[in-house]
């Protein structure tokens, strides 16, 4: 069937609001709700010694929030590279690697190619996938499915948080095979990520505050994103998103490195976006913040309101849901998508089919 726009401006607005069923469909393929428990999976994650995760654009974001996720939560290795370099660069393999690729359409060029090598190297292979009957899905020993549904917008919005979601969840099936989460552990991450769904609701109505925001950054040449833990690899999603949609320049950085380079460039026309839900590294953000913001640059700091002032002037903030840290890239998505949404319609850009991008690439 068709899928049609509805009531929304763009398919980019609508799969944005679609993300409650998208991760909310998605968490249940790995997760019972029910018994609280993570389903057990075909792969032994209690043999594996390393994930490698494979992907391009978007995906290669998500892979890297799934990195956090399996080495905190599973005590697993994780790596995780572009496909194109992967590719090319003969890369130091050991036996005991499970590769996983990630992919919305399951058909990109380089992701597909670095699989195929994976697998005719003897390793394992696992496929997140949100096209089901994809070359990838057909390639892989193991489908991992994501729920997002047919994404038609250019810049990728429900498949990432949908393999955020995939990734999240078999980073805690992993850990509870290897003995890393009890079944008391178990219970509460299974909660905390059928939480996901309600707080994205949550974000959904930062709505107006975001707009504000959107109307200031179009005037922007250049934004930097900042964030730590699983913060920084969403900081790059986001500057990715403005830079599809809105062409504007925009860089996302760890934020404890910014003070190695990236502090240079902070003048009063450049907007820094720092995505800090209140976790373990809350403060070390904070801190950077103020940083900044003593050199005249101007702060966004999106955060819950319960979260602590950073002192200093020209620090506007932008309330969050309050969550979980193991769902904050879940729920600190939907900001980060609505910026760069309505930035661009700001600017008149054509949001679902941005100048020069595929929806896929499936040639080099
Ligand atoms: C293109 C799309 C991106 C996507 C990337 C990887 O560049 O414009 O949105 O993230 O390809 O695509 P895949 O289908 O492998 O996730």
């Amino acid at each position: 069937a068709m899928v049609e726009k509805g009531a929304y401006r763009h398919f980019m607005e609508k799969e944005v609001h679609e993300q409650p069923d998208s991760v909310q469909h998605t968490l249940s393929e790995y997760l019972d709700l029910v018994t609280g428990a993570a389903k057990p999976q075909s792969v032994d994650f209690a043999a594996v010694d390393r994930i490698q995760i494979i992907a391009c654009g978007t995906a290669f974001y998500a892979g890297q929030i799934g990195k956090y996720a399996f080495e905190k939560y599973a005590g697993l290795p994780c790596d995780v590279e572009i496909a194109s370099e992967f590719r090319y660069r003969s890369p130091a393999l050991t036996p005991g690697t499970v590769a996983v690729a990630v992919s919305q359409s399951g058909e990109t060029a380089d992701t597909l190619a670095s699989l195929t090598w994976c697998k005719a190297q003897g390793l394992k292979t696992a496929a997140v996938v949100n096209v089901h009957t994809s070359s990838m899905a057909r390639e892989a020993d193991v489908l991992w499915p994501t729920h997002a549904g047919p994404e038609i917008g250019v810049a990728s919005t429900k498949a990432f948080t949908a393999q955020v979601s995939a990734l999240l969840a078999l980073a805690v099936a992993a850990g509870v095979a290897r003995g890393k989460i009890d079944a008391t552990r178990e219970a509460e991450l299974v909660k905390a990520l059928f939480e996901a769904p309600r707080l994205i609701a949550e974000a959904l109505q930062m709505d107006g505050q975001i707009r504000a925001i959107a109307h200031d950054l179009a005037k922007a040449t250049d934004v930097l994103f900042l964030g730590r833990g699983a913060m920084f690899p969403l900081a790059m999603e986001g500057a990715l998103k403005l830079k599809e949609i809105s062409y504007i320049h925009a860089e996302g950085y760890a934020a404890g490195e910014l003070k190695h380079g990236p502090i240079a460039l902070v003048d009063e026309k450049t907007p820094i976006i720092a995505l800090a839900p209140l976790d373990e590294v809350y403060e070390k953000t904070a801190s950077n913040l103020q940083e900044v913001a003593a050199r005249g640059g101007p702060v966004v700091m999106i955060a819950p309101a319960s979260a602590p002032a950073p002192h200093g002037a020209g620090i506007r903030r932008v309330d969050a849901p309050d969550c979980h840290p193991l769902i904050a890239p879940l729920v600190y998505a939907v900001p980060v998508q609505l910026l760069a949404y309505y930035t661009a319609v700001q600017k008149g850009t054509d949001v679902d089919q941005p100048r020069n991008l595929a929806k896929s690439v499936t040639v080099e």
